[in-house]
């Protein structure tokens, strides 16, 4: 019989249930069912709770940038991420910044927009001033709404209002600029929005339709800087003033060139997002932000630029900065029950989501310093051959005893392929000499 996946009430039941469920659809073995486990520390009830139709836990490696020093003080840095090398490349890059005092980061106030959508105003630009000239009183209610985050000194804190064309006639988009404090601001702006929405509608003469926080979170921003010695970029083949050369040319093809842009920018959001996935925050949210920001802010002509910019001080060393949205929370979300996030972010010692934002950025300027330092000189595949050549040795069926020389024959055979690996083991495993 064919199989539907029209499951009335999977979400009525229990985690067992839709498991067993799985088995029979999937028809996994007992082994394979056991891949869906939560790992020690994790209450399943708690991950029940955090999304719908729940079976178990993805286990993503976690691993520890160090010699990161960010204003004056020192951080080991927990990352997320499946990818090879982002986390060496992150501690590398982290210890020549630190010889020259480490990154410098900084953060605007963590203020938010939350939009209302209004149609059909037959007055929009009226609407437009109607509407802030009632700023007063639309600030007090949506303040009305969260006495908590008033409380901890955050709140709404101003109205903008934009007429934009459309083809289907304009509209009247009203900001509401929200202090989110400590938290990402989610449900506070939008719970305002959606209070706001009724009044902003009658003020304006029109209806309103969406309501919801803006990702591109251009008033709440974190920025960082750091110095590259010259001295010690230089490799066997180069010196320092060359490579600071070659990643000043490696930057500048980012900033004229969308196809490099992304691929610049994604480095850096390898970095960025493995923190912000490790303390339980929307990385969705937060590439998304950045990505928009770097068009925001492209030149005319650009589709795009890059979140970092890199120039030479007067003793020739390399400078770098980053500067990019950061709307993280320390409270709400996962970051308050995930077990493996409360422990990042105690690990991180971080005091605010200010400080949080601090640290990301500066991850993501030494991410982007690590790859075009790497791109610019001996190139990347380097770095990635020997992890990609284990992962291939593992998944080729090599055991734990054996891993180490087919790796060493990989890569001295710059053959990293699962059939090569594949022959490399049966010639270990063959009786007889070696
Ligand atoms: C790979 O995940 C990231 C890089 O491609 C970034 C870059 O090219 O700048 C190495």
């Amino acid at each position: 019989m064919e199989k539907s996946s029209e499951i009335s009430g999977f979400y009525r039941l229990s985690i067992p249930e839709r498991r067993k469920l799985l088995k029979e659809w999937a028809d996994f073995t007992d082994a394979e069912l056991a891949a869906y486990e939560f790992p020690p520390g994790v209450d399943p009830a708690a991950f029940d709770r955090m999304i719908e139709n729940v079976v178990g836990a993805y286990a993503y490696p976690l691993g520890i940038a160090t010699n990161f020093r960010i204003n004056q003080k020192d951080y080991l840095i927990p990352m997320a991420i499946e990818e090879p090398s982002v986390v060496a490349a992150a501690s590398n890059a982290a210890k020549v910044a630190r010889a020259s005092g480490g990154f410098t980061a900084q953060t605007t106030a963590p203020v938010m927009i939350g939009q209302v959508q209004i149609l059909d105003a037959h007055d929009p630009s009226a609407a437009r001033l109607r509407i802030l000239a009632a700023r007063d009183s639309l600030l007090e209610k949506a303040n009305a709404q969260d006495p908590m985050l008033i409380k901890f000194g955050g709140g709404a804190r101003d109205l903008e209002v934009r007429v934009l064309p459309s083809p289907r006639g304009p509209m009247v988009i009203v900001h509401l600029l929200v202090d989110a404090r400590d938290a990402a601001g989610m449900n506070a702006v939008n719970t305002m929005c959606e209070a706001l929405a009724p009044d902003l509608a009658r003020l304006a003469g029109g209806r309103s339709l969406l309501r919801i926080i803006s990702n591109l979170a251009t008033h709440r921003l974190a920025r960082a800087t750091a110095t590259f010695r010259a001295d010690l970029l230089a490799t066997e083949t180069r010196k320092g003033p060359e490579v600071v050369e070659a990643i000043l040319d490696a930057y500048t093809f980012a900033a004229i060139d969308p196809f490099r842009c992304a691929t610049h920018n994604k480095g850096i959001m390898n970095g960025i997002s493995a923190v912000v996935v490790a303390t339980g925050n929307d990385f969705r949210a937060i590439e998304s932000g950045a990505h928009t920001y770097a068009a925001f802010h492209a030149k005319p002509g650009n589709v795009v630029t890059p979140l970092t910019t890199y120039e030479k001080d007067p003793d020739g060393n390399l400078v770098g900065s980053i500067e990019l949205p950061l709307a993280v929370g320390l409270i709400g979300g996962a970051t308050a029950v995930h077990p493996t996030a409360k422990a990042n972010v105690k690990l991180l010692g971080v005091k605010g989501a200010a400080e949080l934002a601090q640290v990301l950025a500066s991850v993501g300027l030494a991410q982007n310093f690590a790859a075009l330092r790497a791109l610019a000189t001996e190139g990347i595949q380097r770095g990635h051959m020997e992890l990609h050549a284990r992962n291939i040795a593992a998944t080729a069926g090599a055991h734990p005893d054996e891993i180490d020389r087919v790796v060493a024959r990989l890569v001295a055979e710059h053959r990293i392929r699962i059939d090569r690996a594949k022959e490399i083991l049966e010639e270990l495993r063959a009786p007889g000499p070696q």
